[in-house]
């Protein structure tokens, strides 16, 4: 959360920094702001709210200065006003710092620093750190900026990644990582510093990632990078394989709508990446490739997996699937539980991180927790883990030696929609790779899954065609509703839980997603004729389980919304309004029915006027606990 930016160079920088913090709004946008070093002043400006309101106040001000940092803030310490902005200065206003991240210890810091003169005009835990930098230029022996930020990082607790400037070092920006992402760019003549790489991709291609506990000196001439103990260290750039129109809306009113129209691409590409092109046979090797070595899958007699928010549901179909498919006991966490109150141990388990960010720090300290509490037991007990992510750069990637690459491309929409699909598909080929490894399922059986899926682009691309007048319409009607049900069962539980999830963190309405039997138990006093209630019902296994529940809601006057396959008569009699997916086997419907759900989030909140891509109080890279 938060995101930061940074130039040097010989170009403006004030353009350069804003632009880069468009791309990084995703990571939160309570307020804005920048510092650039200019006639040996640091000049600072900050805005209350979204990126607009910065850029009107720096119109009449900015400078031609060629040094700054940016940030784009998510409050976590005081509330979201002009004074807790960054960037924030220590008192003489010659040093300079934005954040990413929690300082934990700052209170204290706080305190020893006012004892020796210091005021603060902030409830942030950020503003200590330029007073810290300040008051260790003035009194210590750090002979320089770099210096003094080093041995500041030193007093820091907590996960952070900071940029610095001074007014009284014009050519020097550092940039500091600790559990928070930050990369380098390197220009000709100039080079960048920002939490994510679309804020710099459109002047560079040539990134590194800094890793925890480095430093980068970043001067007109180059970069150094250091350890937190002050060694040189040697790195090179990596070229990024990131098209800066990926970042763009082309056309689209929103970027969340062109994401939901680009998921039938996504499906193409996973196919074409996770299996075998000739399927007309699926004898020996595997008709699944996802590179993952033996060790992983040998013996394995259970799974756990960790993730968050939409990543959890996707992992709740990744449940389904690995049971059904290939008949190992799994289980799915919210990793902000498990880090505290993880399962007993089990041997030969495999633990997997689903991350479409790879940077949510409940996920990777889950993650961590699971690998240090099993470092020292006996072999069986060692921790497999295996990454599930859309950003293989990231702090999962780097931390995981396995991982499934999803292949989304990059997702700016706040709410996850094309991530959450490339997530199904890689646990459809994980499952179908383990069944067919572990013989739990007949050869046919898999064959006719995996052509299956091969038509799903096409369906998908029906029910995206089909879906938009409808759920406009339906949106049109229920723009002023105050509560929504939705119900699934069985593998469209979940969907039912992202159908839900989607609507209440882009329209703000207060949605509900139940397993459908589990209605009778409870819930079902919330029904009235003001509640509608979503149903998805899909032939197989379930189908007249859900129609029954869906009928005892309708009983209470609920209005019934089916999400079900085109041609089913009965369901059509039943519900109310009908949002009619492709025909499709259950095993894949999740792939379709959450079309129709993201459809009917996004239209209901583009109706209500709201900002869909940058819902309130949200970011897309949750990096605090
Ligand atoms: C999805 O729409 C949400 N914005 C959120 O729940 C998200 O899925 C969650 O924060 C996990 O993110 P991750 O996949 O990057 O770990």
């Amino acid at each position: 959360m938060c995101g930061i930016v940074g130039y040097i160079g010989t170009q403006a920088a004030t353009e350069i920094l804003l632009s880069g913090l468009e791309k990084l709004e995703y990571r939160g946008y309570d307020s804005a702001g920048i510092a650039t070093v200019w006639e040996g002043e640091v000049n600072c400006v900050r805005a209350k709210g979204k990126l607009h309101n910065l850029r009107s106040k720096l119109e009449p001000v900015a400078t031609p200065a060629q040094i700054g940092i940016g940030h784009t803030r998510w409050a976590t310490h005081g509330k979201p006003e002009e004074h807790n902005a960054h960037p924030h200065m220590d008192m003489a206003m010659r040093v300079a710092v934005v954040q990413n991240g929690i300082i934990e210890n700052y209170r204290d810091l706080r305190e020893e620093l006012k004892q020796k003169g210091h005021q603060f005009i902030s409830e942030t835990d950020t503003e200590v750190i330029p007073h810290l930098i300040a008051e260790l230029l003035k009194t210590s022996s750090s002979s320089s900026l770099l210096e003094a930020v080093r041995q500041a990082v030193n007093h820091l607790e907590g996960a952070f990644a900071l940029a610095v400037i001074s007014a009284d070092y014009p050519d020097e920006l550092i940039a500091v990582r600790q559990q928070a992402p930050l990369v380098i760019g390197f220009g000709q003549g100039e080079f960048f510093c920002a939490s994510d790489t679309p804020a710099i991709v459109s002047h560079t291609r040539a990134v590194l990632s800094l890793e925890n506990g480095e430093i980068a000196r970043l001067t007109p001439l180059g970069v150094e990078i250091y350890n937190f103990a002050g060694d040189r260290l040697r790195k090179q750039p990596r070229m990024l394989n990131l098209n800066p129109t990926m970042v763009e809306k082309q056309g689209f009113k929103h970027f969340m709508l062109k994401e939901i129209y680009e998921q039938p691409g996504v499906v193409r590409a996973s196919l074409e990446a996770y299996f075998n092109s000739d399927r007309s046979s699926i004898d020996t090797p595997s008709p699944v490739n996802l590179g993952l070595p033996p060790k992983l899958y040998s013996d394995l007699e259970q799974i756990h997996i960790v993730a968050c928010g939409t990543s959890w549901h996707a992992a709740l179909v990744g449940k389904y699937l690995i049971e059904q498919l290939a008949g190992i006991s799994t289980q799915v966490h919210y990793a902000s539980e498990y880090r505290y109150a993880p399962s007993p141990l089990t041997p030969n388990t495999l633990i997997i991180g689903v991350t479409q960010s790879g940077e949510t720090a409940d996920t990777l300290a889950a993650l961590v927790m699971e690998k240090e509490r099993r470092q020292d037991k006996e072999p069986q007990y060692q921790a497999r883990l295996l990454g599930i992510t859309n950003r293989p750069e990231s702090s999962l990637g780097r931390m995981v030696p396995d991982m499934i690459n999803t292949l989304a491309g990059i997702e700016i929409g706040v709410a996850a929609t094309k991530t959450f699909v490339a997530q199904l598909m890689a646990f459809y080929a994980l499952a179908l790779d383990l069944a067919y490894l572990r013989q739990t399922a007949a050869k046919e059986t898999l064959e006719k899954i995996i052509n299956d899926l091969h038509q799903i682009p096409q369906k998908m691309e029906t029910t995206l065609a089909s879906q938009e007048s409808l759920t406009e319409h339906l949106a049109h009607e229920f723009a002023d509703t105050q509560d929504f049900i939705f119900l699934g069962r069985g593998i469209n539980y979940p969907i039912a839980l992202e159908g839900a999830l989607k609507l209440k963190e882009i329209s703000y309405i207060h949605a509900e997603g139940y397993p459908a039997g589990e209605m009778k138990h409870g819930p079902i006093a919330l029904l009235d004729a003001k509640v509608p209630v979503v149903a998805i019902a899909v032939p197989g296994n379930v189908y007249e389980k859900v129609l029954s529940n869906s009928q005892e809601a309708k009983a209470r006057d609920s209005r019934l919304i089916g999400v079900t396959p085109v041609k089913d008569g009965e369901a059509a009699e039943i519900f109310n309004d009908l949002l009619p997916v492709s025909d499709v086997d259950e095993l894949l419907s999740p792939i379709l029915t959450v079309v129709p759900l993201q459809l009917l989030a996004y239209h209901i909140a583009a109706r209500r006027g709201l900002d869909v891509d940058q819902p309130r109080n949200l970011a897309k890279s949750v990096t605090v606990e």
